[in-house]
């Protein structure tokens, strides 16, 4: 009999699939469905700290007197509060899976109240999404791990419930900031959340955006660093984001040693249905390759246990300089 379950930051899922944070999961119509095609969790779009800062300051100037601009503060977060934590608690009564709820935040002071409110409203654990870029002189190398460790120690301080790291991929060390986020109380981390991603058009000379979407080869990052990671640090749990996009990329990130997949893209590009897709190809795989349970080929392949060639952690190419310098399809 094939068992589909996972434990993923101490939450039991029914299968590995979670919908990723995103417009896919901002109505609770839309996470009904998720949840009747088969997802494992859900997290929820994120709150961003951003976009209610910017509302707050965008109405703060017509506001004349400073007394009735600390009210409209107050209020304007109220609200942007009350309608997630309304999504939290009715997503919840339609959804018999974990409910993640999302932070989006760069400052641990002004978020850590919403992360209790999150709690108190029935969200089942936090994701936090520190998503941001040092473009200034004005930081030193280390700050920006350091804001992760110092947000997550302050909502630490405030709810029980499991916290989750989702990163970015533009650390110096990632392993040691995973020990530190796991001596710190994460209960997991994502590997990896996908910047938005600029172009430029040139006919306009514009800035224009391109690539919404993920491919499927931005995966071997994840599995590089889950492979790499849960060898070191073992006793958090990992989440493969950014890539995966069939049922095939979730067994890779499955054998890499992460616990569970995050996956976008490929919903938006397949719908809802391609979650049962997948759900129904692992199943058979795993029937094939005589696997009962998840945990069973969980990190078979990650580097500690890797048996011959190891290329998570090889960086150069020189198989392919020594062996095939000159490729049939080049041409000088
Ligand atoms: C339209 C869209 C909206 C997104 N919104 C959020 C968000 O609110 N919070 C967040 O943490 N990630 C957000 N993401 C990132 C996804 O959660 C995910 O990390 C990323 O798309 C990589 O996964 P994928 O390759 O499966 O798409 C968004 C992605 C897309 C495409």
């Amino acid at each position: 009999m094939t068992n589909l379950k996972t434990s993923f930051a101490g939450l039991q899922l029914r299968n590995p699939i979670i919908v990723s944070s995103s417009g896919l999961t901002n109505s609770v119509d839309k996470n009904r469905k998720l949840c009747e095609a088969g997802a494992g969790a859900i997290v929820l779009k994120s709150l961003f700290e951003e976009q209610i800062m910017m509302e707050v300051d965008t109405m703060q100037e017509s506001v004349y007197y400073p007394e009735g601009s600390d009210y409209l503060r107050e209020s304007l977060k109220n609200h942007k509060l009350l309608e997630y934590l309304t999504l939290i608690e009715e997503s919840k009564k339609v959804c018999s899976i974990p409910i993640i709820a999302s932070i989006n935040c760069f400052n641990d002071a002004e978020w850590v109240h919403f992360a209790q409110e999150i709690e108190r409203a029935g969200a089942d654990a936090i994701e936090i999404n520190i998503l941001a870029l040092s473009a200034t002189t004005e930081y030193e190398y280390g700050d920006f791990e350091q804001r992760h460790i110092d947000i997550l120690r302050s909502v630490k301080k405030h709810v029980s419930i499991p916290v989750i790291m989702k990163l970015g991929f533009r650390f110096t060390n990632p392993v040691t900031l995973i020990n530190q986020l796991y001596a710190n109380g994460a209960a997991a981390v994502v590997l990896f959340n996908r910047f938005y991603q600029p172009d430029i058009d040139i006919e306009k000379m514009e800035h224009t955006t391109n690539n919404v979407f993920s491919h499927p080869q931005e995966l071997s990052k994840s599995l590089r660093w889950i492979g790499i990671s849960s060898s070191v640090v073992d006793k958090i749990d990992y989440a493969a984001s950014g890539g995966v996009h069939s049922a095939d990329d979730m067994i890779k990130a499955i054998l890499s040693g992460a616990s569970a997949v995050e996956i976008c893209s490929t919903i938006y590009m397949n719908t809802n249905e391609y979650i049962t897709v997948m759900i129904r190809f692992l199943g058979l795989w795993m029937i094939r390759k005589n696997f009962e349970s998840i945990a069973q080929f969980k990190g078979r392949l990650k580097v500690k246990n890797v048996k011959g060639i190891n290329t998570f952690e090889r960086t150069q190419f020189l198989k392919y300089f020594n062996d095939y310098a000159i490729k049939p399809e080049y041409k000088e």
